[in-house]
């Protein structure tokens, strides 16, 4: 038995860069159509030539009004909505809390959280009329555990572990699944941006990381296409980290000096 989307129908936030457009790509070679949204509306066109989307809508997520019309643009498309990835997302200033901009932090939660409940709100109404659809959000390893400086972004991704199991038991008889992965460090436009500006030090992360070494966007992909498909069909209201046992490991230090008896 193989995993196929074949006959789905699939609406990807965040579907122009990093790991949205890359799960749009796997959510269409699994069979299924695919149309993604994004804000970054020049670089819609091109994303979707790479991904192999039927379509593409743009909006901001943090926008009820952008939210509506990109599910009901979504669905004219395809004859409907039944999974949703919700992958856009924006990082934080990295400053500790008596530091941070107010409005600033509140940005964060409005596009991580705002944006991820007002997608789920607008693409879950579709799917109760229709009585099924499965929904993948994204948190963050951030979400599972404090990052001192990233109270935002640790907030906002804690809230969507907390509103997808929420979802998950309003929405269950309803045939409708709702789980969320929990990415580690995943070498995007995102990261290789904060990378680039030397935000931190990826010989640390890789140091702090059971699997030594950074994820790449597909092995993102993969998971959600896992629990968007029917394989899934009895897993509601998870998060499931996606982080080369990052959430696992509780040492102090480098896990490679631990293993060998150094630390
Ligand atoms: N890359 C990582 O290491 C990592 C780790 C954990 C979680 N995540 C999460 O994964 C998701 C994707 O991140 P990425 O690394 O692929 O980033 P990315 O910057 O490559 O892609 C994010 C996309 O979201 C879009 N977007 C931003 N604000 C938006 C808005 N208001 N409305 C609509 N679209 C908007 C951007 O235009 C962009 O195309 C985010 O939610 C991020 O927090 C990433």
């Amino acid at each position: 038995m193989t995993l196929t989307l074949t006959g789905r129908k699939a609406l990807v936030t965040g579907g122009a860069s990093g790991i949205g457009e890359v799960t749009a790509q796997v959510l269409a070679k699994l069979g299924a159509q695919v149309v993604i949204a994004d804000l970054a509306a020049d670089k819609l066109a091109a994303a979707r030539l790479r991904t192999g989307a039927c379509g593409i809508t743009a909006g901001d997520v943090v926008s009820e009004a952008d939210c509506n019309r990109m599910v009901e643009e979504a669905g004219a498309i395809m004859g409907g909505v039944d999974l949703l990835f919700n992958a856009a997302g924006i990082g934080d200033d990295l400053l500790p809390v008596h530091e941070q901009e107010v409005d600033r932090w509140q940005h964060v939660l409005d596009v991580n959280l705002r944006g991820t409940y007002l997608m789920c709100r607008a693409a879950g109404k579709q799917m109760l009329r229709r009585g099924q659809g499965a929904i993948v959000n994204v948190s963050s390893i951030v979400g599972l555990g404090a990052f001192p400086g990233r109270s935002a972004y640790g907030v906002s991704k804690a809230g969507v572990v907390h509103l997808t199991k929420t979802l998950a038991c309003e929405w269950g008889a309803a045939g409708i699944r709702v789980n969320c992965i929990a990415p580690g460090y995943t070498r995007t436009p995102m990261v290789q941006d904060l990378l680039d500006r030397n935000v931190f030090d990826p010989t640390l992360i890789e140091q702090r990381t059971p699997l030594e070494r950074f994820a790449m966007p597909e092995e993102m992909a993969r998971a959600a296409a896992f629990l968007l498909s029917d394989w899934a069909s009895y897993i509601t209201g998870t998060v499931l980290p996606v982080d080369g046992g990052w959430a696992a490991y509780g040492a102090a230090g480098d896990v490679r000096k631990i293993r060998t008896g150094e630390g």
